[in-house]
């Protein structure tokens, strides 16, 4: 049974003082037997991770480089230096806002796991590209090039996160029948890259509107290890209510 997972991406919201005050009111009151992860900016993380219990905590992006003239850029051993666990990689906002392409995603990937961060990978199509019928021919490629020649040892070192891009915080939410389709399906083609063992262990993630109201229902869909959260995350009661949510509803 795949543990499951409530990671909030806090975006580039939360100043330093909202931020601790976020962890001191979650860290005893976070479910046993799920990974809540929260998603923090950049500048904030180490004081998040001091203070994170039993929260884990990732990054939201960062350069394919380790060091160098790039000016700006996050560097992978400056977060692993902070203690960070996760790190969120290919998010669609990165992608159309910052002109990330599966090639630059697939470094990332790489680097990641080299240095010992564990990649968050979004996917997800758009609005046109679901109306076309080409939510499978999307969600494969880019699985495909993100995932090029990336070999992992621990299935456990990955998160795969279905994020259709017409439902990110449009308050409109993929169905659960549409979300378990596109996540089962994000299972087959890693089945047939990386082997049915590693997919049937690795954790995918629905993310795009999750609130307290839709994930139950999402979260007992077979193939829905948790969410990824935006909004709802923001919140510290919304969050705590999240992850006991996803918990309760969690049968697989
Ligand atoms: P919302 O939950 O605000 O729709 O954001 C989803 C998201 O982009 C998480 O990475």
């Amino acid at each position: 049974m795949r543990k499951p997972v409530l990671a909030g991406n806090w975006k580039m919201n939360k100043t330093r003082d909202e931020a601790i005050s976020f962890v001191l009111q979650v860290n005893d009151k976070l479910p046993k037997g799920i990974d809540c992860i929260v998603c923090a900016p950049s500048i904030i993380l180490r004081d998040v991770v001091k203070r994170a219990d039993n929260l884990k905590i990732g990054a939201q992006n960062m350069c394919e480089a380790e060091k160098g003239a790039y000016t700006g850029e996050i560097s992978p051993l400056m977060l692993k230096d902070t203690n960070v666990e996760y790190v969120i990689l290919g998010h669609s906002e990165r992608r159309t806002m910052y002109n990330e392409t599966d090639e630059t995603v697939n470094l990332k990937i790489k680097k990641a796991l080299e240095v010992g961060l564990k990649p968050i990978l979004c996917i997800g199509e758009t609005l046109e590209e679901r109306e076309a019928a080409k939510t499978e021919e999307v969600l494969k490629r880019q699985i495909t090039l993100d995932f090029k020649g990336v070999s992992f040892d621990d299935p456990l070192d990955v998160i795969v996160a279905y994020e259709p891009i017409w439902a990110i915080g449009t308050g409109k939410s993929a169905t659960s029948a549409q979300a378990e389709e596109a996540c089962g399906y994000i299972r087959t083609v890693l089945s047939s890259i990386f082997g049915p063992k590693f997919a049937e262990e690795i954790r995918i993630l629905y993310g795009g509107s999750v609130n307290t109201a839709n994930i139950g229902e999402l979260a007992s869909q077979p193939d829905i290890d948790g969410g990824l959260v935006g909004g709802a995350s923001l919140d510290s009661g919304s969050f705590l209510e999240l992850c006991h949510a996803l918990k309760t509803n969690r049968k697989y």
